[in-house]
């Protein structure tokens, strides 16, 4: 089963706290999204491997550490995951970038696909879908369908606030994809929106409505 990580760390909670509120205009509110994602991707890049190489110092030589050489992808779900992706390339200025296009119909609130690009060389790589928020699952779980067919193997999904309806979907669908959250919420509402959640992320994100 998926492993459910939520990120308690108090910069990211306190940041969280300003993202949520509604009187957060949309150039904050786009900062501390950006700065959030750096903070979490900070959690999630824990697990990298290192190997040993030799570097020069002023003094003598050292042993010392690098990544190793690990092929990451960032792919946000579209429109919203976009808000994340410059703080997660902040740590990792050399990942991939993929995009996977989908709206949640208003009505029936399932995914609708318009949209995927993603590195030619996907089944070498380690993916992060990037979307602020979980809700139904629906599209986080059409995302995830999505790179798998075309060949990815190693996924986490990373987001801000997740109901836990959305936990649930995902980890029914996907069990190998690890879910990182900043905020876990009570539950969905009538129209499928997280509560207390943060609105509508896409909306506040561009300024749209
Ligand atoms: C929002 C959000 C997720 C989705 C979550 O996108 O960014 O992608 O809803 O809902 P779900 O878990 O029930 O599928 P939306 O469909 O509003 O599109 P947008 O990003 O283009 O605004
Ligand atoms: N999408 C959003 O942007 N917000 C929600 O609360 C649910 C889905």
């Amino acid at each position: 089963m998926a492993k459910v990580f939520v990120f308690d760390h108090p910069l990211i909670q306190h940041k969280l706290t300003f993202i949520r509120d509604k009187n957060t205009g949309t150039k904050e509110f786009r900062e501390l999204v950006d700065e959030v994602a750096t903070l979490m991707m900070f959690e999630i890049t824990r697990d990298l491997s290192l190997e040993e190489v030799e570097v020069e110092t002023p003094v003598s030589t050292a042993k010392a550490k690098v990544i190793a050489g690990k092929k990451l992808g960032i792919v946000p779900i579209l429109r919203a995951g976009i808000g994340m992706v410059d703080g997660a390339l902040n740590l990792i200025p050399t990942a991939k970038v993929g995009h996977v296009g989908l709206y949640r119909d208003p009505e029936t609130l399932q995914p609708v696909e318009y949209y995927v690009k993603l590195p030619s060389d996907v089944k070498e790589r380690e993916f992060i879908v990037v979307d602020p928020m979980l809700a139904t699952g629906g599209s986080a779980v059409a995302a995830i369908d999505s790179l798998k067919t075309r060949g990815a193997k190693n996924i986490k999904f990373m987001c801000l606030i997740a109901a836990p309806e959305g936990v649930e979907a995902v980890q029914k669908a996907h069990p190998d994809v690890d879910i990182y959250i900043a905020g876990l919420d009570e539950k969905l509402n009538e129209h499928g929106y997280i509560v207390p959640g943060l609105g509508d992320a896409g909306d506040r994100l561009f300024g749209t409505k």
